[in-house]
């Protein structure tokens, strides 16, 4: 079954989840590794373009998951939750959705607004157009430097609220040992719960 029951994810959900999962942490790694590289590395240019590539697809699974999420609701919290648990449940999920949105978009802002003008053509086949960057933002030296570190920052507090989330997961299986893990890992029956995880 694809859809997702009120206890279990789909078979769709879950991949989204953990192909999403793998890209997004080697992304962070990636982009942290090409930061630190020197300016004259010959493979500079190609390693960008790849992350730029992979961005992309990252940016595609994002809306086609937002779409799925929307047509199909995730299963209920666990019960027994106190509230700031489900409150910061809530927070965390959503922190997440927006980052997986707000990288790959201030990337592409970033190398729009680039003096540069460098094209972006996604695994060297499909052209991105530049987007279009609003003039309020100074000159395009000004708007490179504020989308750089918006992408910058905003790699930052994803990887603090990957721990989190990563930490929030193993708590649920090993120490209040409920199905909220299990239920991520496959489409397998799972407890029935009590309210929306979002
Ligand atoms: C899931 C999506 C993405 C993730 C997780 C990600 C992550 C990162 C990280 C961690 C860095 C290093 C930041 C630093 O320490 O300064 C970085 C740098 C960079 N990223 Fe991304 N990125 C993503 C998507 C994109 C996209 C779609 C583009 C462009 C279309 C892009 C363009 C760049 C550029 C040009 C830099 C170098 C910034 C600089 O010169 O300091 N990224 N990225």
């Amino acid at each position: 079954m694809l859809r997702n029951t009120s206890s279990g994810y789909g078979r769709i959900a879950i991949f989204f989840h953990w192909t999403m999962a793998l890209l997004i942490v080697g992304m962070l790694a990636f982009g942290l590794y090409l930061d630190q590289l020197p300016q004259s590395d010959p493979n500079l240019f190609q390693l960008y373009q790849l992350h730029k590539s992979v961005g992309f697809v990252v940016l595609a699974l994002a809306l086609m998951r937002i779409i799925w999420r929307f047509a199909n609701p995730s299963p209920k919290l666990p019960t027994g939750m106190a509230s700031w648990e489900r409150m910061a449940a809530h927070l965390g999920h959503i922190g997440l959705y927006a980052l997986i949105f707000a990288l790959p978009i201030t990337g592409w802002f970033m190398v729009s607004a680039s003096p540069w003008g460098i094209p972006t053509v996604v695994f060297n086949v499909l052209p991105i157009p530049h987007l279009p960057v609003p003039e309020a933002l100074g000159t395009k030296e000004e708007a490179e430097g504020l989308f750089k570190v918006l992408h910058k920052y905003g790699a930052y507090l994803m990887i603090a609220l990957i721990v989190t989330h990563i930490a929030a997961a193993l708590k649920h299986h090993f120490i209040a040992r409920d199905d909220t893990l299990k239920r991520m890992v496959s489409t397998g029956p799972a407890r029935a719960d009590t309210s929306s995880s979002l």
